[in-house]
């Protein structure tokens, strides 16, 4: 039987394993030991899923200020791809919830890509982190196997760890599709089967709205990088158009029976 552990990580040997991870996931380590020892020792939290002793995935988030409250922003987060999808993503944030809250900070920010659909299932439907902000070209272009020389953009998150919605997400209880929604974006299917946008609407006003984003990004990007880069501006035009229209982002519902195997972010409009 594995050993399994997800707690604060320590020792410099544990903080090497999550440089090499680093390098895995992005080529590189972009926050080395030392910024992981140095984080470690001043209020910020470096968390580690251990399997057997080995770290096989981390969070490194630091002490930080955003819209003038303290909290953490947690700049990464990455499970090595043998393991993905067994929930150690979803069990890290537990763990950095439960060290934040003793700490007495009311929220966890971080940016993600928002059409990498398995984090926007992660953080915003089993989280329950909502998006606060549509950042262009956030890092810059990077040739890294996720990103593939795309521009970078990135929602900000700011999951507000204290609320009842984060609670009862993480109870589980989600709201159910609705596939009668008005759809901002009408797709077909290439013949390589990825989706791309037929028509996109920009003058719809209903209450709430779908937004379809493809659910296979990474391989969109690895066999069809037009096409990835078009879902990347189209996707920037949609969401900037609604927020500046007082929409939120309210949901995102992965591939599944209720949704036909695809993937949809739910927008609503602020009273
Ligand atoms: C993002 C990441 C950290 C998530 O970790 P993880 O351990 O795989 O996450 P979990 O298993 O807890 O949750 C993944 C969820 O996405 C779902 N999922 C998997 N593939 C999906 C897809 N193509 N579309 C939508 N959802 C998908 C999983 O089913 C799971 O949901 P469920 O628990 O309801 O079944 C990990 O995938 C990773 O390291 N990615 C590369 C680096 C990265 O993007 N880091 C984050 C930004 S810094």
């Amino acid at each position: 039987m594995p050993r399994l552990e997800v707690r604060l990580l320590k020792g410099i040997e544990e903080f090497r394993q999550c440089e090499e991870i680093q390098r895995h996931v992005w080529g590189a380590p972009g926050a080395t030991r030392e910024v992981l020892i140095a984080t470690q020792k001043c209020e910020g939290a470096v968390i580690g899923t251990l399997l057997n002793g080995k770290v096989v995935a981390f969070i490194y988030a630091f002490l930080g200020q955003y819209r003038g409250r303290w909290i953490h922003w947690s700049h990464q987060m990455a499970v090595e791809a043998e393991y993905r999808d067994q929930g150690f993503g979803l069990r890290m944030k537990r763990v950095h919830r439960r060290v934040a809250l003793a700490r007495g900070i009311k929220s966890i920010c971080w940016t993600f890509d928002p059409l990498q659909s398995r984090n926007a299932r992660l953080n915003i439907a089993r989280l329950g982190a909502i998006p606060e902000e549509y950042i262009e070209d956030c890092y810059g272009r990077f040739p890294s196997v996720l990103e593939r020389g795309l521009p970078s953009d990135r929602w900000v998150v700011n999951w507000k760890i204290a609320t009842r919605r984060v609670e009862e997400r993480l109870r589980g209880k989600n709201p159910a599709f609705d596939p009668a929604l008005p759809r901002v974006n009408e797709t077909r299917l290439t013949a390589q089967g990825f989706p791309e946008n037929e028509k996109i609407h920009l003058a719809l006003t209903g209450h709430r709205l779908l937004v379809e984003t493809p659910g296979q990004t990474e391989a969109m990007r690895a066999r069809a990088l037009p096409l990835a880069e078009r879902w990347r501006m189209e996707a920037r035009r949609i969401f900037q158009h609604y927020l500046a229209k007082g929409y939120c982002v309210e949901d995102f519902f992965p591939p599944g029976p209720a949704t036909e195997a695809r993937c949809f972010y739910l927008l609503r409009r602020r009273a």
